[in-house]
C-alpha cells in the first residue's frame, strides 16, 4: 500500500483553483474559527444578499497565496502573525430545500446528506439516544438547520469583525433579516506547545489524502487519490452531477466532546507493565503506551507501526516518514499495533489490500476523507486533573470533506469504528473490538497489552458526540449561478 516518494499525478479535467472553497483542498489557516449555523428566513432576500457575500469566500487559490504570505512572514522574522481570514459557506439537504434548489444530483432520498445528520445519528452511526428516541444532542442540533458559514483567521478580533460584516449582509440585527443564527461555536487551536494536538493530547492532522492532480508535494504513505473522492464532478467521483454540483464537496460536521482529565485517568489506573520485548515499563511509560495503543500514534505524532515501544518525537514531526506505513506483515498481528487503534481503524491500509468477501471491493482510497477541525474549549484546569472529572466542556469541532457520505464519513464511523469485528482476521480468536476513541457502542478493545493480545479491556466513552449536520460546499460557480438570485 505504501510507496516510496510518488510522482505527482494531473488530473484528467484539471482542478479549477478558482471555483472551489478553500477549506476542501487547503483547508483555511486558522488559529481561530467560527462555525455558524444559520436557517434562511427569507428566501428571495437570502438569495439577493448571497451576491454580496460570495465575494467574501476563500477559495483554494486564496489559500494558497495566504500560505504564501505566511511563508514569507515567517522566512523574514516579522514579529506576530499575518492577518488572514477566509470564509466559506455551505448548506444541508434541507436549505436547498428551503431555497427551492434541486440538490437531487447530491444523493438518492436515502442518502445520509438527504436523511440529515440527526436521523443518521439514530439509524447508523450509533450516537447515544435519549428517551424521546433523539440522540442526545445539544438542542441547537435537533432543529432544522440550513447551512453554515466559517470563518477562519489568525485572531479573534479579525474573526469577530469578518462576522460583524456577513451579519451586515444578511440584515441579521435588523427587522429585514434573512438569516437566524442558531448557534455559532468557536473553535481555538491549543495554545504553546500543544498547538496542532487535540485534547488528549496527541499530534493531529499528520494523514489526509495527498489529491492527485493538486498535490505537489508527495511524501511517502499511503497511495494518491483520484481528486474525485473529494472533489465532485472529477474522476474518482462516482456520481453523475448537475452542472452547478460540480467543483464542491460534502462537509461533515460533528460536535464532539473529550472528556480529558477522565481520559488521562483511564491510562494512569491501566498502565501496561511490559512493553513487547517484554521490557519491564514504570507507571509512566505503561500509561503513555497505552495511550498510544488507542490512537496509534504517541502524543508526538510518531506512528507505533514505526515505533512500537519508544516515542521518536523527531519522527512524529518528520513529513517524509511520519506517514510512512501500512500495517504490512502484521495480517494477523497486534503486537506492534492494535487491530482496533482508532488511525488503524479509520485507515487499515494493507490490511485491506485483499478485500474480505462478500464486501464489493471499493479501493480503500475510495474511503478517504479530507479532516479538517479545530478544538474548542479551555486547557484542564488544575481541579479538573485532581479530581478526573470534566467540569468544562472541551473537544473537537470535526469536519471533514468528501465526495460520498456513505463511503466516507458514514462507513468508517458505521461499519469500522463501530464494528468489533472489523479488520476482519481470520484465524485469531479474538475481536478487534471498538475504536477506543470514536466508537459507539460497548467500548473494548483486544491488543492494548503487547504480550497478551487476546486480553480485552473494556472503558468508559471519552469522546461524546452532541450535535453535527451534513452540508454540501457548493463551487463558486454553482454558488452564483444556481443559488443566488441572478439580480
Ligand atoms: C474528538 C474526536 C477525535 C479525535 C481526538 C481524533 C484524534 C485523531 C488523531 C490523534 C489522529 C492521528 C493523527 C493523524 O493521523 O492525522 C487521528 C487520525 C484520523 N482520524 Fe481521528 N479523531 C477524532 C475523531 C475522528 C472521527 C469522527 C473520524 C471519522 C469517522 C476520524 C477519522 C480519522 C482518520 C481517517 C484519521 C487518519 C488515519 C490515517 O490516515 O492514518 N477521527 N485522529
Amino acid at each position: 500500500m505504501t510507496t516510496p516518494a510518488q510522482a505527482p499525478v494531473p488530473a484528467s479535467v484539471p482542478l479549477d483553483l478558482e471555483n472551489i472553497q478553500g477549506d476542501i483542498l487547503s483547508g483555511l489557516p486558522k488559529k481561530t474559527q467560527f462555525y455558524i449555523f444559520f436557517d434562511v428566513t427569507d428566501t428571495k432576500k437570502f438569495r439577493e444578499d448571497l451576491n454580496k457575500f460570495i465575494p467574501l469566500i476563500k477559495t483554494v487559490e486564496g489559500v494558497l497565496k495566504d500560505r504564501d504570505a505566511i511563508k514569507d512572514h515567517k522566512k523574514k522574522k516579522l514579529p506576530g502573525l499575518v492577518h488572514i481570514v477566509g470564509v466559506n459557506i455551505a448548506f444541508s439537504h434541507k436549505g436547498f430545500v428551503k431555497l427551492g434548489i434541486d440538490d437531487t444530483t447530491l444523493g438518492g432520498v436515502e442518502d445520509p446528506f438527504v436523511i440529515g445528520q440527526k436521523q443518521d445519528a439514530i439509524t447508523n452511526l450509533g450516537d447515544p439516544k435519549k428517551a424521546d428516541g433523539n440522540p442526545d444532542w445539544d438542542s441547537h442540533f435537533l432543529q432544522e438547520i440550513h447551512g453554515v458559514i466559517l470563518i477562519s483567521g489568525e485572531s479573534h478580533g479579525s474573526i469577530r469583525k469578518t462576522k460583524y460584516e456577513i451579519e451586515h449582509i444578511f440584515g441579521v440585527h435588523s427587522p429585514h433579516a434573512s438569516i437566524k443564527e442558531i448557534v455559532t461555536l468557536q473553535g481555538d487551536v491549543r495554545p504553546g506547545d500543544e498547538s496542532g494536538h487535540e485534547h488528549f493530547g496527541f499530534l493531529d492532522g499528520i494523514s489526509n489524502p495527498v489529491v492527485n492532480g493538486f498535490d505537489t508535494v508527495i511524501n511517502p504513505g499511503p497511495k494518491t487519490v483520484d481528486p474525485g473522492v473529494v472533489v465532485t464532478g472529477h474522476t474518482g467521483d462516482i456520481t453523475q452531477r448537475a452542472d452547478w454540483a460540480t467543483d464542491g464537496s460534502f462537509l461533515v460536521f460533528r460536535y464532539l466532546f473529550q472528556h480529558v482529565p477522565e481520559f488521562n485517568d483511564f491510562l494512569k489506573k491501566n498502565p501496561i507493565a511490559k512493553d513487547g520485548d517484554g521490557k519491564v515499563l514504570t507507571p509512566e511509560e505503561g500509561s503513555d503506551l497505552l495511550g498510544a495503543r488507542m490512537v496509534g500514534r504517541w502524543k508526538s505524532g510518531a506512528p507505533i507501526d514505526i515505533t512500537p515501544f519508544k516515542d521518536d518525537p523527531a519522527l512524529g514531526t518528520d513529513p517524509k516518514r511520519n506517514n510512512d506505513f501500512a500495517f504490512a506483515g502484521e495480517i494477523s498481528s497486534q503486537l506492534r499495533c492494535p487491530f482496533a487503534a482508532h488511525v488503524r481503524k479509520t485507515n487499515p491500509r494493507d490490511d485491506l489490500e485483499v478485500p474480505p468477501p462478500p464486501t464489493p471491493p471499493i479501493a480503500i482510497e475510495g474511503r478517504r476523507i479530507m479532516r479538517r477541525g479545530v478544538q474548542f474549549g479551555p486547557e484542564v484546569t488544575r481541579e479538573e486533573a485532581h479530581t478526573a472529572k470534566t467540569q468544562h466542556g472541551r473537544g473537537l469541532l470535526f469536519a471533514c470533506y468528501q465526495t460520498s457520505i456513505v463511503n466516507g464519513f458514514q462507513f468508517l464511523q458505521q461499519s469500522w469504528a463501530n464494528n468489533e469485528k472489523f479488520p476482519p482476521f481470520t484465524g485469531r480468536p479474538e475481536a478487534p473490538g471498538l475504536d477506543p476513541l470514536i466508537g459507539q457502542g460497548d467500548r473494548a478493545m483486544s491488543g492494548l497489552d503487547p504480550l497478551n493480545e487476546q486480553t480485552v479491556i473494556g472503558m468508559p466513552a471519552f469522546i461524546i458526540p452532541r450535535g453535527g449536520e451534513y452540508f454540501f460546499s457548493p463551487s463558486l460557480k454553482g454558488l452564483k449561478s444556481t443559488i443566488a438570485s441572478s439580480a
